[in-house]
């Protein structure tokens, strides 16, 4: 789910979950392309304490505890993404240092200097990039990491098209050399800015999503609702073909100075 919560206030949230639920990861990414953040960090192997903010069902928090040592505390608000990833954790044996819990990132359960390392992948935009970054920067301790996953433009003009569709579902939308500058002002030092590949959206995102999608039709054969619902994902994945050149996720890893 590329964060949307226009998309969240128009359609209802259980549609959004259902759709999301089976599917391995709830937005664009890879284990490779978590793996190439992680490969940035310095002394990995001294990481004690992280979180993994909109974690979803777990799939980049999965790939982070088997190569990182240390306790992972996962936060979604949706309590059966964090159901089944806690089944993951423990299918994985990794349930006595990986725990999901259901909370807010506008209110972390969380104390001040708490970790070493704050990941999100495809969920920053609910809370504002920069409004998050300042928020999460209490919650690290110096010299902690922080690794985000954000929808920004790779040009400095875009065709109305897409300009509009993403200024309505992600307002702060920006280019990156603006969101690297956010990121230094909120206290950060940039330590790498990356762009994941057009697969992390294709194979590994809409198209398991699609099928998801024709599934949930079936079930919910003449309802207007859902059929808007999955109309508007499909939409979604035919602006990205049409112009994944303007845009995508790009990984944005900073230092708490
Ligand atoms: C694009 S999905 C990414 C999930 C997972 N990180 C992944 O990469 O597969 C975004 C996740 O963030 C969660 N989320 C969005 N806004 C949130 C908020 N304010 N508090 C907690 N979770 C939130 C959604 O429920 C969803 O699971």
């Amino acid at each position: 789910m590329t964060d949307k919560n226009k998309l969240i206030q128009d359609f209802n949230l259980n549609l959004i979950c259902e759709l999301h639920l089976g599917l391995e990861q709830q937005g664009p990414g890879s284990s490779e392309m978590t793996l190439k953040a992680l490969s940035f960090l310095v002394n990995p192997d001294k990481i004690s304490r992280v979180a993994d903010l909109g974690c979803g069902t777990g799939a980049p928090t999965m790939v982070l505890a088997r190569n990182i040592p240390g306790n992972i505390t996962g936060v979604d608000f949706l309590p059966d993404f964090i159901k089944i990833f806690n089944d993951n954790a423990k299918k994985l044996n990794l349930q006595e240092r990986v725990k999901g819990v259901v909370g807010s990132m506008e209110n972390l359960p969380f104390q001040k200097e708490e970790f070493d390392l704050i990941w999100s992948e495809g969920a920053i935009a609910g809370i504002g990039f920069e409004r998050g970054l300042n928020y999460l920067k209490d919650f690290l301790k110096k010299d902690g990491y922080v690794a985000l996953t954000y929808e920004s433009w790779f040009t400095d003009e875009r065709p109305a098209e897409i300009e509009k569709w993403w200024v309505e579902n992600v307002p702060e939308i920006n280019t990156i050399p603006h969101n690297i500058s956010v990121m230094q002002k909120a206290g950060y030092g940039l330590i790498a800015a990356f762009v994941l590949p057009e697969k992390c959206w294709t194979d590994n995102y809409f198209v398991p999503r699609e099928a998801a999608g024709k599934a949930l039709l079936e079930k919910y054969a003449g309802d207007k609702k859902v059929e808007d619902f999955i109309a508007k994902m499909e939409h979604e994945a035919e602006l990205y073909s049409k112009y994944k050149q303007y845009y995508g996720y790009v990984f944005y890893i900073g230092r708490k100075i």
